[in-house]
């Protein structure tokens, strides 16, 4: 699978010859501002949870290319408003699509949409097929839930974890995380876009390194085969 960071939590990830595009945001943020949201494709946009620095281009995004959403049902309700369509799902429960299955699971954090609307609870995806696995955790502090995942889903090929603390896990609970899913292979987001989530990326970097663990911090723009 090709994985494009875009900043922040958001990301591309194709695979089956599928586009998956994960909660964008990238208008809103200054260290992704060469990239224009009208240059991006995606066939699908999944959401983790409500918050604006996860939803702020999806409108934008899933009018400019067709894309449906998936998300849960109070999100997919909430832009069904606004004409988009979208597949909802709720924590544990899982679906079939052309590009593979996709499983809603939990995460520690919070979902509200920028208007205030419920967001119902925040969540994260496991997405599999016949030649790839990966876990996006979306926000979430690190919980005993993620050792679910190695027992419900086929062996990971990598995860998205967020590591700028403050909001989210930091360092130390993102490795925990990692040995929780059986995944040694990371990609790290949430961090440096806000100062309360300022952190050293070499240093955590070398902090998993040290750890037998491989974290992988591609720049915006930048795109890994995993
Ligand atoms: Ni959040
Ligand atoms: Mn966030």
């Amino acid at each position: 699978m090709k994985f494009t960071y875009y900043g922040h939590a958001c990301f591309l990830i194709e695979t089956q010859g599928k586009k998956l595009l994960f909660d964008p945001f990238i208008t809103g943020n200054p260290l992704a501002d060469t990239l224009n949201i009208m240059d991006i494709k995606a066939d699908y946009i999944l959401i983790t949870h409500g918050h604006q620095d996860h939803v702020l281009d999806v409108e934008a995004i899933a009018k400019n290319t067709g894309a449906l959403l998936i998300s849960n049902y109070e999100i997919i309700s909430w832009f069904s408003s606004k004409g988009l369509s979208g597949h909802p799902l709720n924590h544990g429960g899982k679906h079939v699509f052309d590009f593979g299955t996709v499983k809603y699971v939990s995460a520690i954090h919070s979902s509200v949409l920028p208007d205030g609307t419920n967001g119902g609870n925040p969540g994260g995806f496991v997405v599999w097929n016949t030649t790839d696995c990966f876990y996006v955790s979306g926000d979430t502090a690190l919980t005993y839930d993620m050792k679910l995942i190695p027992a419900l889903c086929p062996p990971l090929k990598a995860a998205v974890l967020p590591i700028g603390d403050n909001f989210t896990m930091g360092k130390e609970e993102a490795l925990m995380a990692s040995d929780f899913i059986k995944c040694p292979t990371i990609v790290g987001c949430h961090y440096n876009t806000f100062p309360p989530i300022a952190i050293e990326p070499e240093e955590v970097r070398q902090y998993f390194a040290q750890n037998d663990k491989t974290l992988l911090l591609p720049k915006i723009g930048e795109s890994l085969s995993l």
